[in-house]
């Protein structure tokens, strides 16, 4: 008998057609034909769009896009898609934004949309000379840069400004030059890595130093998205539960435990938005991570306050790379009707959207949070998930899941008697 596994070594594997690939993977897994139709399955995602969009592709993962309702922002009413796999995201957003609406909304702004990309110089004995003989050379960097991307510079982008530090590192000192670009309605990566790579080889020369990475820097803080809001007291239900969220955000400034799960809140209405729109979640999400941390210890991205009549007053500034051209924004079919459904203009009026849905989706947690708790509202929503995995389908979902909150018991067994039970009936 053969015992062994087989083999994840294939050679070649991503020259092979879509349906060979699922072939080798069915082998390998021992995957049933409905597993494979399953697989060659792609939904409105075009085969032949995922296929070059990935490598080695072998099917899609269908994410629910949902759209949040009752957004006001800079005075204007917007539908906002979602694609979250999490209950209770889309659902925190419009229970916000309804909480707002009446009150005027959101208003945004944006610090502009400036990219950084690093050059890291290694190997001068003379750093601090080294920084100088480099800011020295501002006009060719800039003339440079912008020869890189002449269509960028047609439309309003290119080299803006140059920054020079020298750091500390085990390694010894390093020069590190930041060349900042503004990327306009592209995210940039491509761009700033681009102009960082050409540039390298010229900061050698000029230092006698040794350049080792060229790469954009994802805590994008020249691409700051910033958004307000004042929720009137009566709209929130009172002193007392705007109190306990005060409180609830003061624990999360002051305290890391507590601000990862805050601002992984926030980032839930944030990278569903960012996903939706193709853009770049990571990104999107390190960008965030590290500028939380930029006072040395990791903080909210939200500031809650009250105002001097007693309303409360919300406030969220985090880096939001995004962007409208390139990359899956534009390929993704989905991605360009879901930005078509926003109806935005440029990629600065998305990061500015994003940053109002991630405030809604805090202004929510830390109201349920402070009041009845996260789970009733979440496990209602739960309850409808453990339901179709209980197998019922149609309009059974509802009726099973209906029973198990109000048993309160969201499990997978309770899910089972009771589909049983309604289909006895
Ligand atoms: C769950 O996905 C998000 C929350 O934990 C956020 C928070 O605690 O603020 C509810």
């Amino acid at each position: 008998m053969n015992t062994a596994s087989p083999s994840s070594r294939i050679g070649g594997f991503h020259k092979l057609g879509v349906a060979e690939r699922i072939e080798r993977v069915a082998r390998f897994a021992g995957l049933a034909v409905d597993d494979q139709v399953h697989l060659s399955d792609t939904g409105n995602l075009p085969v032949e769009t995922a296929d070059h969009m990935i490598e080695n592709f072998v099917g899609t993962m269908n994410i629910p896009m949902g759209v949040a309702t009752n957004l006001r922002i800079d005075g204007r009413d917007r539908l906002v898609p979602m694609a979250t796999e999490e209950s209770s995201v889309v659902a925190a957003v419009c229970n916000a934004a309804r909480q707002s609406y009446d009150a005027g909304g959101f208003i945004t702004s944006m610090s502009g949309t400036r990219m950084i990309a690093q050059v890291q110089l290694t190997g001068v004995s003379d750093p601090q000379h080294a920084r100088i003989r480099i800011l020295e050379r501002l006009e060719d960097i800039r003339a440079m840069c912008d020869a890189c991307d002449p269509v960028l510079v047609k439309l309003g982008g290119g080299f803006r400004d140059l920054e020079v530090r020298v750091i500390d590192t085990r390694g010894g000192a390093m020069v590190i030059t930041h060349i900042i670009v503004d990327t306009r309605d592209a995210m940039g990566a491509n761009a700033v890595n681009t102009m960082a790579e050409k540039l390298a080889p010229h900061i050698a020369q000029w230092t006698s130093g040794r350049t080792n990475l060229r790469i954009l820097s994802n805590l994008a803080d020249q691409r700051l998205a910033r958004a307000r809001c004042v929720w009137p007291l009566d709209a929130i239900g009172g002193a007392e539960v705007r109190d306990a969220m005060l409180s609830a955000y003061h624990f999360a400034d002051a305290d890391p435990y507590r601000a990862a799960t805050h601002n992984k809140g926030i980032m839930n209405g944030v990278s569903a938005v960012v996903l939706a729109t193709g853009n770049d979640t990571r990104a999107v999400e390190a960008g965030a991570h590290a500028y939380a941390a930029r006072g040395g210890r990791y903080a909210s991205l939200t500031t809650w306050e009250a105002t001097a009549s007693g309303d409360l007053a919300g406030a969220i500034e985090l880096p939001m790379a995004v962007g409208l051209v390139g990359g899956a924004t534009k390929v993704h079919p989905t991605a360009r009707l879901a930005l078509k459904i926003l109806g935005v203009a440029s990629a600065e009026e998305l990061a500015r959207i994003i940053a109002a849905v991630g405030l809604a989706q805090n202004f929510s947690a830390l109201k349920a949070l402070a009041t009845t708790g996260i789970q009733k509202g979440h496990m209602a929503l739960h309850a409808q998930n453990v339901a179709m995995m209980a197998g019922a389908l149609g309009e059974e979902i509802d009726h099973v899941a209906q029973a198990l909150v109000a048993q309160g018991a969201v499990r997978i067994d309770v899910a089972e008697v009771e589909l049983g039970r309604l289909r006895g009936r």
